[in-house]
């Protein structure tokens, strides 16, 4: 096993308060870190760093945990700029949309499909994400969802079945016949592929009773529960995700008191997707609401065609930052072990010795400079399981 000694880091992020300053952030001042096969060996203090096969000087970059994006929808095909156009334009954004690029999905080849979906997660890791979770949802037949989830599982492990994205315009008059199929053949064909289930409970898609029989129907094929929840309006999707014990409610744009307290009394992850709002110009959560009461907090990109196409994770910092009221400190956490959380994941997300190498080295003296220089390519370099990706 080879091992690779960084060394100069002008501030290394661990996510672990028992290194460094001691903050959640764990900051470590001239900092070291030794990669061992795939795993962090070693990390510390610049002058107390052992020796390694290989010795790379950051000369004074900064180095972060990768970044986690635990909710994008890259299995599709077509682009919905004109939609975008529309919007910015003063069109609301609505779930209706997704239905051309189901039709544009469908007519796609795997071949297709795979390409976008491997040219979006080479975009993601050029900006630092080295962990992904990828819903299916733009299919919507046995086969078009199975396929789907095929092909994201090529690049992640964290593969989301979404087959109740919407309703499609052929069982536009019968709902229950769809919920059927999600929780029946299509169910029985995605299971093997998935990891997670997830539904958009939301107007325009699914009510909480039939969120409900989705993610129950997914649990007990042995899938875990996410769920898209009051992106548009106050629905019912926080509360069910607290009731069933889901991962993660993603969105929460807008939330009641009651529904911050559930996220707070049962662990669920509230994903925050900010380049949303940003895409469809809407009012953002406010964040410090949900800190203040104790909720683990995420940051995902949301990547799709159709509310938010960005694949980057460092303008959803900067936007956490500039327009819900993170500190650069808890939208960086959010975006790395608040991500990990989300995907249940141990491994990731953070910097600590046995950690996957997952790390990203910026051009810039401090981690800070995410939100401080929106929209400049920070990373310098990009590590996954200790191999140098970026
Ligand atoms: O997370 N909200 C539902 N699904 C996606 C949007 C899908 C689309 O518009 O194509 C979302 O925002
Ligand atoms: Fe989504």
């Amino acid at each position: 096993m080879t091992s690779v000694l960084l060394t100069g880091c002008g501030s290394l992020v661990t996510n672990n308060a028992s290194h460094g300053d001691g903050s959640r952030l764990g900051l470590v001042a001239d900092g070291a870190l030794v990669i061992d096969g795939d795993r962090v060996g070693w990390l510390g203090s610049r002058r107390d760093a052992p020796p390694a096969d290989a010795v790379v000087d950051l000369g004074g970059r900064a180095v972060v945990p990768g970044f986690v994006d635990a909710h994008s929808h890259l299995v599709f095909a077509g682009d919905r700029a004109e939609e975008f156009a529309a919007r910015m334009a003063g069109e609301p954004y609505t779930a209706g949309g997704i239905a051309s690029t189901v039709t544009a999905t469908r007519a796609a080849s795997d071949e297709e499909l795979a390409a976008t979906v491997a040219r979006l997660v080479a975009e993601m890791t050029r900006q630092g994400t080295t962990t992904v979770e990828v819903k299916s949802g733009y299919g919507l037949t046995v086969i078009d969802e199975a396929r789907s989830l095929a092909i994201a599982g090529r690049v992640t492990p964290e593969t989301t079945y979404l087959g109740a994205h919407v309703v499609p315009a052929e069982y536009a008059d019968d709902v229950a016949g769809y919920v059927d199929l999600v929780t029946g053949p299509m169910l029985d064909a995605c299971a093997p592929y998935a990891r997670w289930v997830d539904v958009f409970c939301e107007q325009g898609a699914f009510d909480a009773d039939a969120a409900r029989t989705v993610l129950s129907a997914g649990m007990r094929a042995g899938l875990q529960a996410r769920i898209h929840a009051n992106q548009l309006g106050h629905g019912p999707g926080v509360q069910l995700a607290c009731e069933l014990g889901a991962a993660a409610a993603d969105h929460c744009t807008y939330l009641h008191d009651a529904d911050v307290d559930a996220l707070a009394q049962s662990g669920v992850v509230a994903t925050l997707l900010p380049g949303v709002e940003f895409s469809t110009r809407s009012p953002y959560p406010d964040a410090q609401r949900l800190l203040a009461a104790g909720v683990t907090v995420a940051l995902a990109t949301d990547c799709n065609p159709g509310s938010c196409y960005t694949s980057s994770m460092p303008l959803c910092i900067a936007l956490a930052v500039r327009e819900m009221g993170m500190s650069p400190a808890q939208a960086l956490w959010a975006a790395t072990a608040g991500g990990a959380a989300a995907l249940r994941r141990d491994d990731v997300g953070h910097l600590g010795v046995g950690a996957r190498a997952d790390l990203v080295v910026l051009d810039a003296p401090s981690y800070l400079h995410l939100a401080y220089r929106p929209g400049v390519p920070l990373a310098h370099a990009v590590w996954r399981a200790g191999h140098q990706v970026a």
